[in-house]
């Protein structure tokens, strides 16, 4: 059954600019876009009935491709250490809460919810060690239809005891999940999570790149993103030329589909072989200032061609609103060109389409309103910001800049309206 919506349409096609059709129409058969056009003859749907959303915009979904949803209790507090320390003293304690799944099921929730409020459809996740907990998130993600790929994170050093877990225990809880939710086309699937290389001896990085190659599963983890991390992984693996390489030895860059969050000091060779193996960067601004880890190069990255997304981080990083995401990344964009006028700032429709178009290849043809794309879009009713004395695209600068969740009147994932999610 074909649908079609009116409304004002824009995305990104293309980073130099947005596609914009005003008073457009879109139809949506079996939850992909069928076609965008200016009227119902040009989409050669005369005689369907139309959703009409008046005025509002229609843009496509937002995608946070690094979040950690077990950390959602600790956003917006313990900014005063860097990231080693911070880890040890706020984080590792937090997360060991969610052995128990009460604990795990009502944060969860409230997590869940907020993206849901933000307009987030899609988003790449890590759990914690416990199966069952990370288990309980992909449920919740499935019963509101929201989309995720979801990592019950491997650890076995340098943690706390009760976030070790032994190599055989992490992949027969990682096997488990995959027994349940390992199905090609679901919304909801497993990622394989090792921590970040300190987290994880050679057996268990080992362990990892197997599952991911067994499998066909992709792979999320962290990469260079504080100097004292950087320096400490050398220390770890001499035989690694660098920090990503490290990761390429077991398998766990690019073999299968890969994410790697911040990226903040990546050049030279780590940055090439990214580049060959085509390894996604999940630039996460507001962590990067909180840790003060440093600027992340997003004009080089993107001049290299690597693929490349937007990421929250929470509790790194302390808001929940990818829209603000864009505002931090083109600012963070904009310190580097005040230091080096070569390295120009980024554009609105540069960073729109970073984080829609380019972060959605990541989980298939998501992100667009070009026919085939899934259908993950959001109506925006800016009548608050004086709609009527702005262009289109100034007024979703506006709502990317000043805008919030009560604007958001219409969230869709994959064809679907999703209602809002249960929260205590
Ligand atoms: N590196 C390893 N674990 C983490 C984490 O939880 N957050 C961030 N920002 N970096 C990490
Ligand atoms: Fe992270």
């Amino acid at each position: 059954m074909k649908k079609v919506y009116k409304a004002n349409i824009l995305y990104t096609k293309e980073r130099t600019g947005f596609e914009v059709v005003e008073n457009g129409y879109i139809a949506v058969e079996n939850g992909r876009v069928a076609g965008v056009a200016s009227n119902l003859k040009a989409l050669g749907c005369e005689d369907a009935e139309v959703t009409d959303f008046g005025n509002c915009l229609l843009i496509p979904a937002m995608n946070d491709m690094h979040v950690h949803a077990p950390q959602v209790h600790n956003q917006g507090v313990a900014m005063d250490l860097e990231l080693l320390p911070w880890l040890q003293n706020y984080t590792f304690p937090e997360e060991s809460k969610y052995a128990s799944v009460e604990y795990a099921e009502r944060m969860y929730r409230r997590f869940l919810h907020t993206q849901w409020l933000f307009g987030t459809m899609r988003s790449v996740v890590f759990g914690t060690i416990h199966t069952e907990s990370t288990r309980r998130l992909m449920k919740l993600y499935q019963e509101a239809g929201m989309g995720a790929l979801v990592g019950k994170v491997a650890m076995n050093r340098n943690c706390p005891p009760e976030l070790c877990e032994d190599v055989e225990a992490s992949v027969a809880g990682t096997e488990q999940l995959i027994q349940e939710f390992g199905g090609a086309d679901g919304l909801v699937r497993p990622i394989i999570t090792p921590r970040f290389v300190p987290s994880c001896t050679p057996e268990l990085l080992k362990a990892c790149g197997e599952l991911a190659n067994k499998y066909h599963l992709p792979v999320q983890s962290h990469l260079s993103e504080n100097i004292s991390e950087i320096a400490w992984v050398a220390e770890l693996e001499p035989e690694s030329r660098s920090y990503g390489d490290a990761y390429n030895r077991y398998g766990l860059f690019g073999q299968t589909p890969t994410i790697m969050a911040h990226c903040v000091w990546t050049k030279g060779e780590e940055l090439e072989l990214m580049k060959r193996n085509g390894v996604m960067v999940a630039h996460c601004p507001t962590s990067n200032f909180n840790l003060s880890s440093g600027l992340a190069p997003v004009r080089t990255m993107l001049d290299e061609s690597l693929p490349i997304g937007l990421g929250s981080d929470i509790s790194g990083g302390h808001d929940l609103n990818m829209f603000r995401m864009l505002v931090y990344a083109i600012q963070v964009s904009k310190m580097h060109y005040m230091h080096d006028h070569s390295k120009k700032f980024l554009s609105l429709s540069e960073i729109f389409w970073i984080a829609t178009k380019s972060a959605g290849s990541f989980f298939g043809k998501v992100g667009s309103f070009e026919p085939g794309y899934e259908f993950d879009a959001l109506v925006i009713d800016d009548d608050v910001l004086h709609p009527s004395e702005y262009s289109l695209l100034h007024r979703l600068e506006r709502f990317i800049y000043l805008g919030d969740d009560r604007q958001i009147i219409h969230r869709f994932c994959r064809g679907q309206e999703i209602a809002e999610p249960e929260n205590d």
